[in-house]
């Protein structure tokens, strides 16, 4: 048996982190929400009003963020920490999204997120979701997947995700924020979401959990042995 590191890139609302989650939990591997770290970020900068236009700024702030995923013995999943304070749910809220593809973006921010993500993977054993982790993160991954939906049926399931939440929210409001974060995802100078030459493609549009989860498996399990 061997000991690998699993990315699973993709555009936003693919269901990429579900997947990565059961696939970790069946390998008993970690799982890590490379997104979440990027959100929490963004949570400090619009907390702490930062001017993000500017280096200096940028570069004070990252000083004072502290990032942790702490296991929730309830959810039996990790929680993101900033500074300590748990905030799993604040960062999945609309405003949090609406920025965070912008703050992913910027240079410093990149260089601090993947290289504590490279850092948590010195142990293998990782199933880490993202969009650069089989590209920049980790090139030499021993399995990368990279997971798409068709549009429509992303806009339905997160939209479900956040009506349960926020009933206020509409389809559009979902839809207009999911392809301004693909379209900033995919367009940016640093890290853009790419699949990377010898990543699998998996199309899970049609796919049940259970399906989808059975798919990586065989894959997973190819490797591994
Ligand atoms: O996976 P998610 O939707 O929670 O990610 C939130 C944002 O973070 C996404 O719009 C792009 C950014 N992100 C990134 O740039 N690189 C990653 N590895 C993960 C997420």
């Amino acid at each position: 048996m061997k000991d690998i590191i699993i990315t699973l890139d993709g555009y936003s609302s693919c269901g990429k982190s579900t997947l990565a989650k059961q696939l970790a939990n069946e390998l008993n591997y970690v799982f890590i929400d490379s997104g979440a770290m990027y959100r929490a970020i963004t949570l400090y900068f619009l907390r702490q009003h930062v001017n993000w236009k500017h280096e200096k700024e940028i570069h004070k702030a990252l000083g004072e963020i502290g990032l942790d995923f702490q296991y929730n013995e309830v959810t039996g999943h990790s929680d993101m920490y900033l500074n300590d304070e748990n905030v799993e749910a604040l960062i999945r809220d609309m405003l949090v999204s609406e920025h965070v593809s912008e703050v992913a973006a910027l240079k410093e921010v990149r260089e601090f997120g993947v290289a504590q993500q490279q850092a948590m993977g010195k142990k293998k054993k990782i199933v880490m979701d993202g969009r650069d982790i089989g590209t920049t993160v980790f090139p030499n991954a021993e399995l990368k997947i990279f997971v798409t939906a068709d549009p429509s049926v992303r806009v339905e399931r997160r939209f479900k995700e956040l009506f349960a939440k926020n009933p206020a929210i509409t389809i559009e409001e979902v839809k207009t924020n999911l392809e301004m974060r693909d379209y900033i995802d995919s367009n940016r100078e640093f890290s853009p979401l790419r699949k990377a030459a010898d990543a699998i493609e998996l199309d899970n549009s049609n796919l049940t959990r259970e399906e989808q989860l059975a798919i990586v498996l065989e894959w997973a399990t190819e490797k591994i042995k």
